[in-house]
């Protein structure tokens, strides 16, 4: 079992360059076996997540093909399995991304329905209801979602929430179905964006991603093309909140400034110096950070995905700090880990109020799921002495080389 080992008190001073967007690559992976033609990905980020995604798609049928680290070629035949093995399943909740591709072209589909996981249930009530108002029919059976149509039919679909994964897999399968299906209330993420202009560029007709209604002209087949995925923002603002809380000075290059609004917003708020650029944007910490209160939301709202790295850094500012998690029912449990560093947080239901001490003292903790892992490093760059880290197979699936990254600026992190 490998360990993070971290030395805190160095401030992060320099340039660290973000890589791809895991939630994009992870929706886009899947779409790509729409395609009839070769398409060749750029930019894929090189994390466990999406190696095991294009292990499964390989597993299926599909010929992949890494050009290097960060390119690979998908074709898919016109016939492959599409029952995804639950061992692998298990292991990446976002193989559910699969259900809307191989259904739209295939026409069948057998996704082991994936477990709940540390952050929370993860249901898929709403991916369901959408594929079956596009004439899918689909039953659980033994853990598994099977589902089988002919060729899927335009409708109109109202998302009860504006679920990410539910938004990405509804616009997968109607891209390939018969007629206009317009859907309502979706997810606004810059992920959906970039896969609808994934998407677009092979040859479907999406209008409206990132707004609150997309509408989608089914077209008979998709060709192949090449498209780069964005950075990724969730990466940026790790950095961004390890160098406000590390009080130093970093430029993070590769971002998109305009995906990460909501957490420069509260940064500022923060007294965090921001200043962005065309493609980076530069973080400066101060001594007199102040409170702030997060409620996470869908975007454009504060990230949940951020959520537990700005708790990082508020355990050591002066005052009171409240964040309330609204779109994961069990997202607060790093604050656990925190306390046994000597942070002061009390939790109740989805609400979490930290009171700003001086010190966190480095302390053995474990990571419980990929951003509470990324939230404990922060911790640990801040922290007196040498937290050791466990369970760093979390932080693996979504960020590639992050020591590497770390020891680039300055932090003392090594990992045995
Ligand atoms: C995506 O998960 C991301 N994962 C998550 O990132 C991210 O936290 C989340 O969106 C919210 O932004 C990927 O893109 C691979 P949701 P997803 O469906 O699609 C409820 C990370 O750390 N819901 O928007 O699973 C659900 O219970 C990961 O990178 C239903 O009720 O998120 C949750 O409360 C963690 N029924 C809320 O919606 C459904 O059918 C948000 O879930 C689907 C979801």
């Amino acid at each position: 079992m490998q360990k993070i080992y971290i030395a805190g008190g160095q401030p992060l001073k320099g340039t660290v360059r973000i890589s791809g967007a895991k939630n994009a690559a992870l929706a886009i992976i899947s779409a790509a076996l729409l395609a009839s033609e070769p398409v060749i990905l750029d930019n894929i980020p090189n994390i466990t997540d999406v190696r095991i995604l294009l292990d499964i798609v390989t597993k299926l049928g599909a010929k992949v093909a890494y050009q290097d680290e960060t390119t690979v070629e998908i074709s898919t035949p016109d016939c492959i399995d599409t029952n995804t093995p639950y061992q692998e399943v298990k292991k990446l909740r976002a193989s559910n991304l699969l259900l809307g591709s191989l259904l739209a072209r295939f026409h069948r589909a057998e996704i082991a329905l994936p477990g709940g996981c540390n952050i929370g249930s993860r249901p898929m009530d709403l991916h369901i209801k959408g594929l079956q108002a596009l004439g899918a029919s689909i039953n659980l059976e033994h853990g598994f979602i099977k589902g089988t149509c002919k060729r899927l039919t335009g409708s109109k679909v109202y998302l009860d929430f504006p679920s990410v994964g539910a938004t990405e897999n509804i616009m997968v399968a109607a891209a390939l179905a018969e007629g206009q299906t317009i859907l309502e209330n979706v997810a606004k993420e810059p992920e959906i964006v970039d896969l609808a202009n994934f998407l677009n560029s092979m040859g479907a007709k999406i209008r409206g991603a990132g707004t609150d209604v997309i509408k989608i002209e089914g077209v008979s087949q998709l060709g192949g093309g090449r498209y780069s995925v964005i950075p990724d923002r969730i990466e940026a603002g790790t950095f961004m909140v390890a160098a406000a809380a590390t009080r130093g000075d970093l430029l993070i290059d590769h971002v998109i400034p305009t995906h990460i609004e909501p957490l420069i917003a509260k940064l500022r708020e923060a007294n965090v110096n921001v200043s962005e650029e065309d493609d980076a944007v530069r973080v400066i910490g101060t001594d007199e950070l102040k409170p702030i209160d997060i409620k996470t939301l869908p975007y454009p709202g504060f990230p949940t995905d951020m959520q537990s790295q700005m708790m990082a850094m508020l355990t050591s500012v002066k005052g009171t700090s409240v964040i309330v998690e609204n779109v994961f029912e069990n997202r607060l449990q790093v604050a656990d880990e925190f306390k046994r560093m000597g942070a002061r947080i009390k939790v109740e239901s989805r609400t979490a109020i930290i009171q700003g001490v001086n010190k966190l003292q480095g302390a053995q903790v474990k990571a419980s799921d990929l951003r509470a892992g990324a939230a404990l490093i922060i911790a640990g760059l801040i922290a007196e002495g040498e937290t050791e880290i466990c369970n760093t197979h979390y932080i693996d699936r979504g960020y590639e080389n992050i020591e590497e990254k770390l020891v680039s600026v300055g932090a003392r992190i090594r990992r045995a």
